[in-house]
């Protein structure tokens, strides 16, 4: 384990849902600076950094980590990168894949020049459980080989395989956390929770896709933040850390729990046309992060209904999300897909 003090940090897709999060973990414990860097695409919302603006030592700078001269300024006299800035979507990535490979592998290129021709202290890349590939039976392990299936997986494991090379050949002071399906406050209204909950909300069907049996496991995002706040402090470089909740929910137990939660019956469920190449589970092990000293905190089961509380009681926050251009989107991804027997 190798311990490092780090007083002063960029996060750049701050704007964002975990990135978000986690700037706010960051102020609470006392970080001399934080830097919110956010090219604010669809996905980035100032709302989410609002209780931030008048903290001591907190900033937000708008640019894109895919240029360089707006990367080099934002990150002047830090300590640190941690990159939450991607384009995450995959029902997006099997639409529109181009936007996906510039930000998740050219973008990471950008910041890991940055951080070799600057002399940072540590870059922390946020990436997923999806870089594995569905698995069957049994948990992955970071040693286990990369096979991601659908254009954005692909693209964060294009990100990760830069960073691994700029480790191994300029020595640049970087690591890996591969999270598993988040949930809490904040999150854009297309991934599944809060797109089913808000549905729901608005008197309109989830749209569970094919047989709903896919499995995920469940992390709330109070606890990812925690874990990467951890590794940026006691991560090791050159390593890669799983996190997960060890929640594994099959989707259609997450849509029933929504319904109960907000009291509406079950036809208000609807299987449809499945994602192409969907995977089937995801589970990853995480004994390696455990051994530094993290562990999960939220109970899930409390934490699910809190979150779904919060889009009831949050309408405010999520309702300008679902209008303009998330309009064209749905559109786009469910117009075309068929209802389907479970
Ligand atoms: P999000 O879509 O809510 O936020 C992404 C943020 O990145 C947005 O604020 C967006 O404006 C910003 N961004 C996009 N392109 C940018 C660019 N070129 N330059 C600067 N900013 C840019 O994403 P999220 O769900 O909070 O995920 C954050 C990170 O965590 C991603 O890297 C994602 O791959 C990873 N991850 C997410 C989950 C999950 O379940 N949400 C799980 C594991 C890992
Ligand atoms: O596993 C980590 C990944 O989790 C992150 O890397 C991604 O950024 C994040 O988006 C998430 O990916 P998923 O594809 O698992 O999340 P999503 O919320 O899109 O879908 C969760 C599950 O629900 C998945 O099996 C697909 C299903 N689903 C999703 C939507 C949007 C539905 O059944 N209906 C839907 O309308």
């Amino acid at each position: 384990m190798t311990e490092t003090t780090i007083r002063s940090v960029v996060v750049t897709g701050g704007a964002g849902f975990i990135g978000s999060t986690f700037a706010r973990l960051l102020v609470e414990r006392g970080y001399e600076q934080v830097r919110v860097f956010d090219k604010l695409t669809y996905a980035g919302n100032p709302a989410n950094i609002d209780d931030l603006r008048s903290c001591p030592g907190f900033s937000f700078v708008q640019g894109d980590i895919c240029n360089r001269d707006d990367v080099e300024r934002a990150c002047e006299g830090f300590d640190a990168i941690v990159n939450f800035a991607a384009e995450t979507h995959v029902d997006r990535s099997l639409m529109d894949p181009g936007e996906f490979i510039t930000t998740d592998v050219y973008g990471v290129f950008v910041l890991l020049e940055v951080v070799r021709e600057r002399g940072l202290k540590r870059f922390v890349h946020v990436s997923t459980d999806e870089v594995y590939g569905q698995v069957s039976d049994g948990s992955w392990v970071e040693t286990d080989p990369l096979a991601p299936r659908n254009p954005y997986s692909a693209s964060k494991a294009g990100g990760e395989l830069m960073l691994g090379a700029y480790v191994a050949t300029h020595g640049v002071p970087a690591l890996i956390s591969r999270g598993s399906n988040t949930y809490g406050p904040y999150q854009y209204p297309e991934k599944f929770l809060p797109l089913a909950a808000t549905n729901v909300l608005d008197g309109q069907p989830i749209p569970v896709y094919g047989d709903g049996l896919q499995v995920r496991d469940w992390l709330h995002a109070d606890d990812h933040a925690a874990a990467i706040e951890l590794l940026l402090c006691k991560g090791t470089v050159g390593e890669i850390y799983n996190i997960a909740g060890s929640n594994e929910r099959r989707n259609i137990d997450i849509a029933r729990i929504i319904l109960d939660e907000l009291d509406v019956p079950e036809d208000m469920l609807k299987h449809v046309t499945d994602r192409k190449g969907h995977d089937r589970r995801y589970s990853m092990d995480c004994t390696k992060i455990t051994k530094l000293g993290w562990a999960p905190s939220v109970d899930f089961e409390s934490g699910l209904r809190e979150t779904i509380r919060w889009y009831r009681d949050h309408r405010e926050w999520w309702e300008p999300l679902k209008s303009g251009e998330f309009g064209e989107y749905y559109r786009r991804n469910y117009g075309g897909r068929e209802v389907v027997e479970a």
